[in-house]
């Protein structure tokens, strides 16, 4: 099996990034070949700034590694440093219906709310499907609001394939349903764009003040409440062990407790559930040749992939001349 996904470095990741992906694309480096990548191509539609696109993408790579991905078992890459992609891209907009790509919501979205949307932001997912098809991905691990991409990815890779022979892998999107949408302090989706984020590598200090800055409802102390309901309970439940789990529980459903005890017991979870990968960054910081070297390894592994599948699909599409004048021959 052979997985591979990617993220863009369009802000410092949150517990809603990490829970909702980064965590199954880790497990999942245990399942076989496997290529993970900084979407910074991607990025590029929304950062404008040279430095900030810089550091963002090394701060991503610091924290990815920290979190746990392996480079001895995967390959990790930044994007822009595979060119096949973008070429292979080019071959893909060639299928790629104007109606399928109006109908992606990152566009649909924009243009809804009347903002100026370019023909990068567009043509996204068609880049997205090079990312994929690149590397003969079988298994796509995502957050659920990128399922629609994959199945842009999956209907141009069948009309390629339906004109030129079987050149691309179909891959399929592996969505880890549970925490499928992670809470922010407010109560609401957890996302950088609602400034409601809890940051993974946040100073400690500073995230316990946001942790007590959560809101909450204003029943009454003694009322007993429903765990499930509360989005402090879904907080503390992705951080806290399960007997820790079961003891909060029951505190909810029995009542008479304050919402300011579960936040220092979701500030004292989260701290030492992320312990290990924070000296883990700050091992990786003080190191940054390590980590170039890292970046680089992973696009020499990604780059012989991809060069192998944009070869197939140049070939297949008459792109190679090579192959016209070998035919000839024949
Ligand atoms: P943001 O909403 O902060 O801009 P991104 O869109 O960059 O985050 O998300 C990157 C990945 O993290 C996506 O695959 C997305 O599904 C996942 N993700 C982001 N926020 C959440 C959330 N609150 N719950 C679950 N998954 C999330
Ligand atoms: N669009 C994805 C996101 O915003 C990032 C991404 C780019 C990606 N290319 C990919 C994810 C290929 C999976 C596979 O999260």
């Amino acid at each position: 099996m052979r997985v591979l996904s990617g993220i863009q470095p369009t802000g410092r990741f949150h517990w809603g990034n990490y829970f909702g992906a980064i965590r199954q694309y880790i497990d999942l480096q245990e399942a076989g070949e496997s290529y993970y990548f900084i979407a910074n191509l991607h990025a590029l539609t929304t950062v404008r700034d040279r430095e900030q696109l810089q550091q963002l993408t090394l701060d991503a790579a610091i924290d990815l590694l920290a979190l746990g991905l392996d480079p001895e078992r995967a390959a990790l890459f930044v994007q822009s440093d595979v060119p096949e992609v973008s070429e292979l891209c080019w071959l893909l907009m060639t299928v790629a219906p104007l109606g399928l790509l109006e109908r992606c919501h990152a566009f649909k979205d924009k243009k809804a709310r009347g903002l100026p949307a370019d023909a990068g932001l567009f043509t996204y997912p068609v880049l997205m499907a090079a990312d994929i098809l690149a590397y003969d991905a079988d298994v796509v691990p995502v957050g659920e609001d990128q399922v629609q991409h994959i199945e842009v990815c999956r209907d141009l890779a069948n009309s390629f394939n339906h004109l030129y022979g079987e050149v691309f892998v179909i891959p399929k999107a592996k969505v880890l349903d549970g925490s499928a949408k992670v809470p922010g302090t407010d109560g609401e989706k957890m996302s950088k764009s609602y400034n409601n984020t809890l940051g993974l590598f946040e100073d400690a200090k500073g995230l316990r003040k946001k942790i007590m800055r959560i809101t909450t409802d204003s029943r009454a102390m003694e009322d007993p409440k429903e765990p499930g309901e509360d989005h402090l309970y879904q907080l503390y439940s992705l951080v806290a062990g399960p007997e820790e789990q079961e003891e909060m529980a029951a505190l909810y459903r029995r009542g008479g407790f304050g919402y300011g005890q579960v936040k220092t017991a979701l500030a004292d979870a989260a701290e030492r559930f992320f312990a290990a990968a924070r000296s883990r960054r700050a091992e990786f910081e003080r190191d940054p040749s390590r980590v170039q070297e890292i970046l680089e390894q992973g696009a020499a592994r990604a780059r012989l992939k991809a060069g192998a599948v944009l070869e197939r699909a140049k070939r297949a599409s008459g792109l190679n001349r090579q192959a016209a004048s070998a035919s000839k021959g024949n």
